[in-house]
């Protein structure tokens, strides 16, 4: 790995793990889909790899698996697919870069200690994840290749146990596999975009919880900051929030140090819905590096951040 790269992976995975713990990321699936879906269980279910009690961590690969670095992160909704859900389990496991789930040779017989890719995730207090592992490889499946793919469970005391996949826009499998060439499979088959120190894609997911419990005025009616979009993006996002009242307004981008980038915005405002957009510059108009930033919101007593890719 390049020395950028691991400078890059080294500032995601910081964001990643604030991330999963203080902010919403990307709603971007769901914005491609025309209803509000719940995510499926996937046709091929369980599978024979899995096994439980794998450590609670957000890296699941080391630095030296190799692999192309896959850093994933999303938001877990209930099933208005606007609620984020805290708390919610994922217990994630997935093959190795030439499609094999465990450290010993024998990659077919993982036992109970043989956590390879193999890690369990909690959602934070905006129902978000993130994760940075290697992207698997393909494997047979009788005679022919399984797309790469992400195994996952997904535990909210509400439902039954998530046993889904995650698959990958333009993997040749996908049409031939039983399990991600079903119309169910459609909302689980992401993109990827390439930056510095590796691929990165978002994965959001919608529990058929309801939303009775769950703080839904907050989504609707009262001041927050939503995600940008797009995200991660390259040259322009756009990044929307909602004011309950008459307020002044600060909107400011800062970076992993804490250093503000940029103040996009700084006035009095009306109540209702606005958006700023941010081009990926500083203060003095040059465009900054590829990687992870934030946005703040300032507006009365109330702060909230997000994370936004650049890349
Ligand atoms: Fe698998």
């Amino acid at each position: 790995m390049k020395r950028d790269d691991e400078k890059n992976r080294r500032s995601f995975l910081r964001t990643g793990l604030l991330g999963a713990a203080a902010l919403t990321i990307i709603p971007r699936g769901l914005r491609s889909q025309s209803a509000c879906d719940t995510t499926a269980v996937d046709f091929y279910g369980l599978g024979p790899f899995y096994s439980s009690g794998a450590p609670t961590r957000h890296v699941l690969a080391s630095q030296e698996e190799a692999g192309t670095r896959l850093f994933l992160n999303g938001t877990v909704y209930a099933n208005d697919c606007l609620t984020p859900l805290p708390n919610v389990i994922l217990d994630i496991w997935h093959a190795d870069d030439s499609g094999c789930y465990s450290r010993f040779e024998d990659c077919e017989n993982p036992t109970q200690d043989d956590y390879k890719l193999r890690g369990i995730i909690r959602t934070g207090s905006e129902g978000t994840f993130a994760l940075e592992t290697v992207k698997p490889g393909h494997y047979l499946n009788g005679s022919q290749f399984r797309p790469s793919h992400i195994h996952l469970i997904v535990r909210h005391p509400e439902i039954e146990d998530l046993v889904t996949q995650l698959y990958f826009e333009g993997d040749p499998y996908i049409e031939i596999d039983a399990a991600a060439s079903r119309p169910d499979a459609a909302g689980r088959i992401i993109p990827l975009e390439q930056g510095e120190a590796g691929l990165y894609g978002v994965f959001d997911i919608v529990l058929n919880v309801s939303t009775s419990g769950v703080e839904a005025e907050q989504t609707t009616s009262a001041t927050r900051l939503r995600q940008n979009h797009p995200n991660p993006f390259t040259a322009m996002t756009r990044i929307p929030f909602y004011l309950a009242a008459t307020q002044k307004v600060e909107i400011t981008i800062y970076d992993l140090q804490g250093k503000t980038v940029a103040t996009l915005l700084h006035k009095q405002m009306q109540p209702g819905s606005h958006a700023v957009e941010w081009n990926g510059t500083d203060a003095e108009g040059k465009p900054v590096e590829s990687g992870t930033y934030f946005c703040r919101l300032t507006a009365g007593d109330l702060e909230q951040t997000r994370a936004m890719t650049k890349v």
